[in-house]
């Protein structure tokens, strides 16, 4: 299969079955902004859920935080981001479209006589680059003047170094402690694209950890470990998930070292997690644009220091199209293609489908309360409409992981078939044993 073309079926199933719909659809959309569906919405949550279990619940040296999108502008200041968060950008004259001063498919140099418009193929008419701030900006209050510019965070770490004195002292952490926080982050992205990979409004899930200086290096490579592993829980194929190095010329302004953790997409491989050695930048910044000190204080050792900070940072919808992508197959079965989102259970939006094999002879019944009482315990759905095979596979195309059928022996034998999306194998198992059946199944960690 073509690689443009495993993406273009990606984005129609994910449209016919839920998961992601352009934004603003009926209007004709809006670049690069996606809203999730009936399922995509459990995708996300079932991805946030997991990371937050294994970043603050299965943790003591971790706390949560949600800080609010809108902060003082003087973070932004401090962060680097109002100087720094630049693209070069040209404009043509012509046509009127922008683009990244290094896009590939500009030929000649912006701004002389000979350079070529990529879209129009004008020449010569490229601007100069200028530098473009990928902020979004508001105005916070009535009056719309530089006073009152605010920013939507472009990233959710800022939230959580303005209030780490605040978490140090309502937890009681002593360092090394982390803060983690899972939240909405905006960038006005010039070559956003690739369905919701770049988009420009995504969710983050950030975590900070807080060190002594002189063991960051040991627990950035803690960290890096863990990550990996987790992407790994998540059940992705392991030979499409590698680590990239940061080089000198790659790293960011704050970091002293960098690794991305990437997946192999259709698009290539590209990166759905950072982990940086942040070092003292961030807390130097704002303890001097801040005025306030950020030290900590070690009473045991009657030490006192600025924590350097290890930073875990994956963006939960990359998360969710890498499980999309990877769960994506299609088969021939008996002369037909069937499409399979072969997610792994834990992160399948709904767990079971609940099917009467007709709609008489007490069946739907019978499906009925089972659907009820398994619907107390993990999301499943209940169909009772088309061939049992068409249900299979509209269940199949979910990632729905079981298909339990009632059946003519149902009543009698007090037994359902349960089909396994994956081998599309059956097995008879005992109606009460049904949901302990498919709960022992999902793998919640
Ligand atoms: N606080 C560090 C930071 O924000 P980043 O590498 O710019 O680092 C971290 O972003 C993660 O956020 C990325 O690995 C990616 O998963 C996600 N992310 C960044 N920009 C995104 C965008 N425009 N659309 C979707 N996800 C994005």
């Amino acid at each position: 299969m073509a690689d443009t073309t495993l993406m273009d079926k990606l984005v129609s199933l994910c449209k016919r079955r839920g998961f992601v719909f352009q934004s603003s659809e009926i209007y004709g959309g809006l670049g690069s902004v996606w809203d999730y569906g009936p399922l995509g919405v459990e995708l996300k949550k079932n991805v946030k859920d997991r990371w937050w279990r294994a970043m603050v619940h299965a943790r003591d040296d971790i706390e949560g935080l949600d800080a609010a999108i809108l902060m003082h502008p003087r973070v932004w200041e401090a962060s680097g981001h109002v100087s720094g968060f630049t693209d070069p950008l040209v404009d043509c004259r012509q046509c009127k479209n922008r683009f990244r001063a290094d896009d590939a498919r500009i030929k000649g140099i912006p701004g002389q006589p000979d350079a070529q418009c990529p879209v129009c193929g004008s020449r010569g008419t490229l601007t100069e680059p200028r530098m473009f701030n990928l902020m979004f900006k508001t105005f916070m209050g009535p009056v719309e003047e530089q006073a009152a510019v605010v920013y939507l965070r472009p990233e959710t770490a800022q939230g959580i170094y303005v209030n780490y004195l605040n978490v140090l002292q309502s937890s009681r952490q002593r360092i090394p402690f982390g803060i983690a926080q899972i939240g909405k982050a905006f960038r006005n992205e010039i070559t956003p694209g690739n369905f919701i990979f770049r988009t420009r409004e995504f969710e983050q899930m950030e975590m900070q950890f807080f060190v002594k200086p002189g063991t960051d290096d040991e627990w950035f490579e803690r960290w890096r470990e863990w990550r990996m592993q987790w992407h790994h829980g998540l059940g992705l194929t392991p030979s499409r998930l590698q680590w990239h190095r940061h080089g000198p010329d790659e790293l960011a302004h704050y970091a002293r070292a960098a690794f991305d953790i990437q997946y192999e997409f259709p698009f290539g491989w590209q990166e759905i997690e950072g982990i940086h050695n942040r070092g003292d930048f961030d807390l130097g910044r704002h303890q001097e644009f801040s005025g306030k000190k950020l030290e900590y204080f070690d009473q045991a050792a009657n030490d006192r220091y600025l924590p350097l900070i290890v930073e875990t940072s994956a963006g939960a919808d990359r998360v969710a199209l890498t499980l999309l992508v990877d769960a994506y197959r299609e088969e021939a079965v008996e002369g037909e293609t069937r499409v399979v989102l072969g997610f792994h259970p834990a992160v399948a939006p709904i767990k079971a489908g609940v099917f009467p094999l007709v709609k008489k002879d007490g069946m739907p019944e019978l499906a009925t309360a089972l659907y009820q009482d398994l619907k107390r315990r993990f999301p499943v759905f209940y169909d009772d409409s088309g061939a049992i095979g068409r249900r299979y596979r509209r269940m199949d195309e979910a990632g729905t992981p079981f298909g339990i059928t009632v059946d003519g022996e149902t009543a009698a034998q007090r037994t359902v078939t349960v089909r396994h999306r994956d081998s599309m194998q059956q097995e008879r198992v005992g109606l009460d044993q049904v949901a302990e059946f498919v709960a022992e199944r999902l793998g919640r960690d």
